[in-house]
């Protein structure tokens, strides 16, 4: 079969004028982030450590990666391959805040797993642990399908504001009780695509209910 080498090329780089569109959107984003908290480098430089930790944790075992949608998508992505290992991957959806910034405590699976996981190695991925209410029912739920073992590595977790006790085994960064965006989290499904994570400007919030 014939190969259009050319003809991908001309799809895949964007026009001078599209780019630039492209790039001044990408900038008006990024102004509406008030304060980077958490710095691409750092993000990265951290999954390469848990990457390593996990790596030895899990050799010999059967690991299966469960993700929570959508906000763990993109942390997961770059975890796993920082782990040397052959690992299988399944996710959940659950509700999220919406449009809003408070958690509402109620929790509703939106998507099961695909698979059983019943003698599993489940390492629950999470992006942000902040009431702790969403991973609670989680591990709750989890359990009852008796895993092997069921741990959670959770990209963020909240300081002071966690509701019901949690056992987190790879937590890579605390941070203050604010809302933010950015590296898989949104708000009002913006801002996931950030490499950093970071904190709204007010005028985010405001022009979003006016
Ligand atoms: P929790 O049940 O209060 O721990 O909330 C957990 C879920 O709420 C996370 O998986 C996120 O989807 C969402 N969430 C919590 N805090 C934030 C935030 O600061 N920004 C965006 N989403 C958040």
């Amino acid at each position: 079969m014939e190969t259009h080498v050319g003809h991908e090329r001309s799809v895949g780089t964007p026009s001078h004028a599209s780019f630039h569109r492209l790039s001044s959107q990408m900038e008006a984003h990024q102004n509406d982030i008030e304060q980077v908290l958490i710095t691409e480098e750092q993000i990265q430089q951290k999954i390469a450590e848990v990457g390593e930790q996990l790596s030895a944790d899990y050799e010999g075992r059967d690991l299966l990666l469960v993700g929570v949608l959508k906000g763990a998508f993109v942390f997961m992505a770059d975890l796993s391959r920082h782990v040397r290992l052959p690992m299988e991957f399944d996710f959940m959806a659950v509700s999220s805040y919406g449009a809003a910034t408070q958690t509402s405590g109620v929790v509703r699976i939106l998507k099961d797993l695909d698979h059983e996981i019943l003698g599993r190695h489940v390492l629950l991925v999470e992006d942000i642990v902040d009431s702790g209410l969403t991973l609670s029912y989680l591990l709750k739920n989890l359990r009852t399908r008796r895993p092997a073992s069921l741990e959670v590595c959770a990209l963020m977790q909240k300081t002071g504001v966690q509701q019901v006790p949690l056992d987190i085994k790879y937590r890579l960064f605390e941070i203050p009780s604010v809302f933010v965006v950015g590296y898989g989290l949104d708000y009002g499904e913006r801002f996931r695509n950030l490499p950093f994570v970071g904190t709204l400007r007010p005028e985010v919030y405001r022009d979003a209910v006016s």
